[in-house]
């Protein structure tokens, strides 16, 4: 099965870590946020990955690729575990790479995808979204599909403060367990113009058909090709999907977002748990909290 994860944006909210580098390489305690996209892709069964990239694309080349020199040392000084976490990147699965010419948006981003796909139902993640699951989340994604044989997407209940950061639905009946019809979608709300606190997150199940409404669809929010946009088209004709995802979502597109993140990953490890609540009371104890 095919996965597409647009990681082509120039992350203007995290400069200057940004400039020279993607913000899908920045890490989530060790490892690059992207890295946890691609498992989520190669856990849920999807093996064959198109990363878009743009002009700072080596290093995620690099991270995924094979390290000869690196896999020799570890195996001469015996380091067996380090060994073991170098291979299981460097296999999980088949990356392809493909250019976003220009930043053009998510929409043009997917549509770069387009001959890669072909005819197939797809999925998309986006590379600065991670959510953290027991079944990864585009599994559950592709399970739903296959019942309503139609496109899907994850959903999330956001505050309603934060509606204008995403593309909002308005959820219709429920047609398999958790599983709901989308009658409206709309990119960046108003908080007042929300139709609810419904928000689209980065994680979709495709068809060919989002191709034909992106090459003509217009520039919509930001100046930008919205996919959210081209996702309306699916309401009106073969039905588009949400299901609320199980898992714990982080996101990295703000400085706030990315610390926070960080502490939220941290947290489901017990013994940085510990670490983080020790130094926490320290610091309330020196009164700097
Ligand atoms: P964002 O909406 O967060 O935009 O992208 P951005 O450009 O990365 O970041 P800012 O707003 O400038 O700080 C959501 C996802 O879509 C990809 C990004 O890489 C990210 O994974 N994207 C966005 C592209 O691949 N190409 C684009 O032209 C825009």
């Amino acid at each position: 099965m095919k996965a597409v994860i647009p990681a082509a944006g120039l992350g203007t909210r995290l400069l200057p870590i940004t400039k020279s580098q993607p913000k899908e390489m920045m890490p989530i305690l060790n490892k690059p946020a992207i890295q946890y996209v691609v498992e989520e892709a190669s856990y849920g069964g999807f093996d064959q990955i198109l990363i878009i990239t743009n002009r700072n694309k080596k290093v995620m080349e690099d991270h995924f690729d094979r390290n000869l020199e690196l896999r020799e040392l570890l195996t001469k000084k015996g380091e067996e575990e380090a060994l073991k976490k170098l291979i299981k990147i460097e296999e999980l699965a088949d990356i392809y790479y493909l250019r976003q010419k220009e930043q053009k948006g998510l929409g043009d981003a997917v549509l770069c995808s387009e001959a890669y796909v072909g005819n197939e139902a797809f999925a998309v993640l986006l590379g600065d979204d991670i959510i953290i699951s027991d079944i990864p989340a585009v599994k559950q994604l592709w399970e739903a599909h296959l019942k309503v044989k139609a496109p899907v997407i994850a959903l999330e209940e956001v505050p309603e403060d934060h509606v204008e950061r995403y593309g909002i639905v308005e959820l219709g009946e429920e047609v398999e367990a958790g599983v709901f019809k989308i009658t409206k979608i709309v990119e960046k709300p108003k908080k007042e113009d929300a139709p609810s606190r419904m928000a689209v997150m980065g994680r979709y199940i495709l068809d060919h058909d989002i191709f034909t409404w992106l090459r003509s669809g217009k520039t919509g929010h930001g100046g930008e090709l919205q996919l959210t946009d081209s996702l309306a088209n699916y309401i009106d004709t073969k039905g588009l999907y949400g299901m609320p995802v199980k898992g714990l979502r982080v996101d990295i597109g703000s400085v706030g977002d990315w610390l926070k993140a960080n502490l939220q990953v941290a947290l489901l490890n017990p013994e940085l748990k510990e670490k983080i609540t020790r130094y926490l009371d320290e610091l309330k104890a020196e009164g700097r909290l």
